[in-house]
Parts: C-alpha cells; sequence; structure tokens
C-alpha cells in the first residue's frame, strides 16, 4: 500500500514510521510511506499556509491553494483515496478500517489551527474521518491512529496470521484476559485452567470470558443474533456455578 501524508510538521512522522510492527512494514515495503511539507507547496512569502477568515472571527484558517497544489502533486499519474482529517468527519471504526485497508492508494491531510477553507474539501478530498468526539490540536496525531489501524490489516505486517483475527473488535468481541510469569501477582494466581493443558478447555474459557467482558463493558458489541445467544448461554452457566 502506499500512503501520502501532507502536514505543516512532517518531523512528527519520523519516530513513528520507524519504530516497531509499522517500521518494520516501512523497511519491508508493505508500506511505503511518504510525507510532504505542505509549506513546500505555498506561493505565499515566508511560505505561509494561513491566513485570516472572511467574515472576521476567531484564529487562523489554512488556505486553499497549497493544499490543493500538494494534492494534485502527490495525485499526478494516480488515482489515490484522498482523506481529510477533522473532527467534522465519520468517526473510524473497525469497518472503516477494514474499508480504508483494501485501498492501494491513500492521501491524508492533516489539518492544522481553526480549521482549513472549505474549498478543500469540495475540490480535493474524496472522505472526511474524526478518530472521536474530542478536538486535536491537529490532524497528525489522527492520521498516525489511522495509518497505524490500517497497516495492521495489511497482510504480513503483523506477525502471526491468526493474531489479527483473534484481536478485539475483529471477532467482534473484546480480548480475553492473557497472564505471563509469574504466576502469582501481589496474591492473585492465574486461572487454574490455563496452567491444565487442555487446549480445548483452554479455549473455550477465554471464548466465555470475551462474550462475558464484552456484555459487561461494551454490551453494544454484541449485535448478531448468534453471538448475543451464544452470550445468554454463557452467563446462564456462569451463574449456575
Ligand atoms: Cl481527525 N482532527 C482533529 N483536529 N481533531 C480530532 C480529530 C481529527 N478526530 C477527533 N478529534
Amino acid at each position: 500500500m502506499r500512503v501520502d501524508i501532507v502536514t505543516i510538521f512532517p518531523e512528527m512522522f519520523s519516530a513513528f514510521l520507524d519504530t516497531g510492527v509499522l517500521g518494520r512494514a516501512v523497511r519491508g515495503g508493505i508500506l511505503q510511506v511518504a510525507v510532504h511539507d505542505l509549506r513546500d507547496y505555498s506561493d505565499a512569502p515566508h511560505r505561509s499556509v494561513d491566513d485570516e477568515p472572511y467574515g472576521g472571527g476567531g484564529g487562523m484558517l489554512m488556505t486553499a491553494p497549497p493544499w490543493i497544489a500538494a494534492v494534485r502533486s502527490i495525485s499526478r499519474g494516480a488515482t489515490p483515496h484522498r482523506v481529510l482529517l477533522t473532527p467534522q468527519g465519520h468517526r473510524l471504526d473497525s469497518h472503516k478500517v477494514a474499508d480504508l485497508a483494501r485501498m492501494p492508494h491513500l492521501v491524508f491531510l492533516c489539518g492544522r489551527y481553526e480549521g482549513i477553507d472549505e474549498r478543500v474539501g469540495e475540490t480535493v478530498v474524496d472522505e472526511e474521518i474524526s478518530i472521536g468526539d474530542y478536538v486535536l490540536s491537529g490532524g497528525e496525531t489522527a492520521a498516525m491512529v489511522v495509518v497505524d489501524a490500517v497497516s495492521r490489516e495489511l497482510p504480513g505486517v503483523v506477525g502471526l496470521p491468526s493474531s489479527v483475527e483473534r484481536e478485539s473488535f475483529r471477532n467482534g468481541l473484546l480480548d480475553f484476559p492473557q497472564y505471563t510469569r509469574p504466576s502469582v501477582v501481589e496474591g492473585l494466581a492465574v486461572p487454574e485452567v490455563l496452567l491444565s493443558g487442555h487446549h480445548e478447555e483452554i479455549e473455550k474459557w477465554r471464548r466465555v470470558q470475551a462474550l462475558q467482558r464484552t456484555q459487561e463493558k461494551r454490551p453494544d458489541l454484541i449485535v448478531g443474533d448468534e453471538v448475543q445467544s451464544e452470550c445468554a448461554s454463557c452467563t446462564h452457566v456462569e451463574e449456575e456455578k
């Protein structure tokens, strides 16, 4: 997958793209990322990319021409899916992440200041995305969240093929509890079944734990009829004990 990021703070992305699972994906060529400095596309004095809003009020707005020039330049000979990160966008969830992961080429526009001239969205943006109902200082951290989540869906990025499938939300449930050495921490022992070596029992226990946790902490995630009845019966099993 090819990813282009447009920002006035390109340096924010270097550690992010060099580190961990993502760093390995970039070095291995699964993910080709280019970070572009919006100011390189400014024709204004001092490479300025902001101005006062027409109609007055508050702070500064990002001007449209540098964004349009940057996105057009990146898109030359390509037809990328262009995403503007903004609190006004559609809220990111696992379905949106999966949709984005199917795109061969993504461009992320990271807004700053009080916002961006409306005409950017009308000319060089296919979709607006928000990562949640709160305001960030800029789209950069949001773009990192999206790139991190999307890259995990690409074949070969996450170590074991089974691990992505097993994760929270992919199977529609929260993770089951996990433990490693030491076997007792502050008087809290590891659940007996995990030490038993009975793989079938362990799988059953994990499934029940995942269902119960989801029911308790995120009942909104339990939507399908099948999971709903499985959940009802696993609560029942627990009550019998
Ligand atoms: Cl994508 N950008 C900004 N500035 N704030 C946000 C956001 C994005 N998503 C949630 N809050």
